[in-house]
């Protein structure tokens, strides 16, 4: 058998492991879900980093059983996660706390704390001080939890703290350190500075690497229980949004995606790092050398349709096909997906979701279209402050759970005015993206070479009949914002 590589990409709803051969193909994935983040106070969101390393092994020792031989013929693993999560560790790597998620908003305050102490924070960092970040969450912690936050000996993101049990080492790529504000993003190494204004320092930081070299090694005990054999390298690997960009090859500049996860994100390549905070524009390392990305963040893509799945009792997919069924263009109803705040571009941990024209002829379907149209609206933003940052977008395929919505991808695809490409398996992204990084670890493959874009099954044009309506409706969208912002202003 010759070699295969693993990557492995831990979700806030669940763990993904897939194998790729020595020609990037995908030979087999099995997935676990995660217990569901819980939300001690509305905007407040957290996960026990120990759920995460169950499902972790729930996946591979799946893996093991359906793909035993290949899975014993992995040379190099590459890990991707869900960014910021703010996992603290004490002297003897014990885990202090649940770990404080990418969709948690209790930082507000110290985020305007921490921008009054450090005038410079945006230069240095590249980004504005949103709670979805690391750093302000420990300056929560140091105000709130004093006890907890003089124990703390490291403080590692997600998928570093799976690297840490897999390996034995802390270790962090650039991708995922960058979404901290603890990096110099243009210099690609932790600052000073950044980390003094929450009290910490490089000792409590992980080593850095990119995420195509080589952070560690599998511990025997795992090389053992997987039936591998020799050394079984772990790359550095990247932040779930950096990792579905290499699975979907999007790594040069201008190439890009749009995924429909929990999250919702519109990511586009960087040539070198271009810095825009008007906006709340995301400036990144990539997961490649000498790269960079921007992104718009929406705290609750898929997780808006979820929630309207819950309280009608209807799944997402049924929500869908009925709004599908009955869909004619845009109707009276207009939701503003802010179940968890949003991030780009408000920058408003306290704003909330809004449902605005509902009348006696409102039903399920017609709520599913408003909720889908608002995600799209909100991409709509995202792609506007973008160019507003100067940021040419050339090529956008769709990633994530929600791409399999054939109405969702029209409205994006129409509403941003361009073509969306939908991959043969539109939910590999981050997962295979990891598997690309494992292998460029271990063979030193030139990246570019590895990161090819997947085959396309469909090509979704935007609706020209329908642009004219979906303007209109965009601006109607626009202007309750700041209607309603002092009302939900964090
Ligand atoms: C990006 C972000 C989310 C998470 C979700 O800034 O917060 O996309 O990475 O997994």
């Amino acid at each position: 058998m010759s070699a295969t590589y693993l990557g492995i990409d831990i979700g806030t709803s669940g763990v993904k492991a897939l194998l790729i051969d020595e020609t990037g193909k995908i030979i087999g994935d099995a997935t676990a879900p995660a217990v569901e983040p819980v939300r001690p106070h509305p905007g407040w969101s957290e996960q026990n980093p120990a759920d995460w390393w169950t499902a972790t092994l729930a996946a591979i020792d799946t893996l093991s059983k359906s793909h035993a031989t290949q899975l014993a013929a992995v040379r190099g693993i590459g890990l991707s996660g869900h960014m910021h999560g703010a996992t603290l560790l004490g002297k003897d790597n014990d885990v202090l706390r649940p770990c404080i998620l990418w969709n948690d908003g209790r930082s507000a305050a110290e985020c305007r704390e921490m921008e009054a102490a450090l005038p410079s924070l945006r230069q240095l960092a590249g980004n504005i001080a949103m709670p979805g970040f690391t750093a302000p969450k420990i300056a929560w912690v140091r105000k709130h939890e004093p006890e907890i936050f003089a124990k703390i000996a490291k403080v590692l993101l997600p998928k570093a703290y799976i690297r840490l049990l897999l390996s034995g080492e802390a270790v962090e790529d650039m991708s995922d350190a960058a979404g901290t504000l603890w990096l110099d993003v243009g210099k690609r190494d932790w600052s000073d500075e950044l980390l003094a204004v929450t009290g910490l320092n490089r000792s409590h930081m992980p080593r850095l690497v990119e995420g195509t070299a080589v952070s560690g090694h599998l511990k025997p005990e795992f090389v053992a229980r997987w039936g591998m054999s020799g050394t079984v390298v772990i790359a550095g690997g990247a932040g779930d949004n950096a990792a579905a960009a290499c699975g979907i090859g999007a790594i040069r500049p201008g190439e890009g995606f749009v995924s429909l996860g929990t999250s919702g994100v519109l990511f586009v390549s960087n040539d070198k790092f271009r810095p825009n905070t008007n906006g709340a524009v995301h400036a990144f390392c990539h997961a490649v050398p000498d790269t960079w990305h921007q992104m718009g963040v929406i705290l609750s893509a898929t997780d808006s349709l979820n929630w309207l799945s819950k309280i009608t009792g209807q799944d997402a997919a049924t929500l869908s096909n009925a709004a599908e069924a009955q869909f004619t263009g845009p109707g009276e109803e207009i939701f503003l997906p802010y179940l968890s705040g949003e991030r780009t571009p408000h920058n408003n941990a306290g704003a909330r979701g809004s449902f605005i024209g509902l009348s006696h002829s409102t039903d399920q379907a017609k709520m599913a279209q408003a909720v889908l149209e608002g995600v799209t609206f909100a991409f709509r933003d995202s792609q506007r402050v973008l160019h507003d940052a100067g940021t040419r977008i050339d090529r956008l395929l769709a990633v994530g759970g929600g791409s399999k919505s054939k109405l969702w991808l029209k409205l994006i695809a129409t509403n941003l005015d361009m073509e969306i490409a939908l991959p043969e398996d539109g939910d590999f992204g981050g997962a295979l993206g990891a598997a690309r990084l494992g292998l460029c670890a271990a063979t030193g493959a030139d990246p570019k070479s590895v990161m090819a874009m997947p085959a396309i099954k469909t090509v979704i044009a935007p609706d020209k009949a329908l642009s004219a309506a979906y303007s209109d409706q965009y601006a109607r969208y626009r202007a309750l914002y700041p209607a309603i912002e002092e009302a939900i202003r964090d």
